[in-house]
């Protein structure tokens, strides 16, 4: 049983992978299963937020949606994930939970690209927009708080931690939450370690949706 410790309260979650169109069937994606993004979104609503769910493309139903407490956008690319989130991102707390991809294809094709009998085909890539990093870029002070309260999730391959602490700096951001692997992607189980100004804390292995519970009461305390 969750505490209504966010009644009144406006929760944005962008949740999922992206994905970058080379032409009109084939793409470029990532292993985001959306469910971290999923389980956050179903916490919120437990503890009273009215949450908006942007989601890349991923099988999962929107939770808990008969509370007419969550609505959904479903979008494709990073950039459509872009316009999505700046669009509605006069909120109190923003999860930055996706999988975005960093880089698109620069010119997608039109037409399905023929197979050619030796040669393959070069893609030219492009940055995509930094969302987290323009949303908190809108980060206004309210009564001496960071308003939208932005966390950013970090899944890395090595050194976890050192990483963290610099995507906290460099989005400067007041917490970032990173996925202690390596099973992270598509599974139910996950392990956090949470970096804000107070230090670090791990929050051990258990079922996404009891981690989202324990992550919504430590940053309800924050807002
Ligand atoms: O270091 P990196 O930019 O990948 O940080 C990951 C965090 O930033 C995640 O919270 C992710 O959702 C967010 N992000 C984003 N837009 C991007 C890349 C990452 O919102 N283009």
């Amino acid at each position: 049983f969750q505490k209504k410790t966010l009644t009144g309260k406006k929760v944005l979650i962008t949740a999922g992978p992206t994905f970058e169109a080379i032409d009109p069937v084939r793409g470029i994606t990532n292993h985001s299963s959306g469910k971290m993004g999923f389980a956050i979104a179903r916490a919120a609503v437990e503890a009273g937020a009215q949450v908006h769910l942007i989601a890349g493309p991923c099988d999962l139903t929107t939770p808990l949606e008969a509370t007419g407490k969550i609505t959904r956008s479903n979008v494709r690319s990073a950039k459509e994930m872009h316009a999505a989130t700046l669009n509605g991102s006069d909120c109190d707390i923003f999860f930055a939970v996706a999988a975005v991809a960093d880089w698109g294809i620069a010119k997608p094709a039109q037409e399905k690209i023929k197979r050619q009998d030796k040669s393959a085909p070069s893609i030219e890539f492009i940055a995509n927009p930094d969302i987290l990093l323009d949303v908190a870029k809108t980060v206004k002070m309210k009564a001496g708080k960071p308003h939208p309260y932005c966390v950013g999730f970090a899944a890395e391959s090595s050194d976890l931690e050192k990483h963290v602490q610099e995507k906290r700096k460099r989005k400067g951001i007041p917490m970032v939450v990173g996925n202690i692997g390596p099973e992270t992607f598509g599974s139910d189980l996950n392990q956090l370690l949470v970096i804000d100004e107070t230090g670090s804390k791990k929050i051990a292995k258990a079922q996404k949706l009891q981690l989202a519970r324990q992550l919504i009461a430590l940053v309800a305390k924050k807002i």
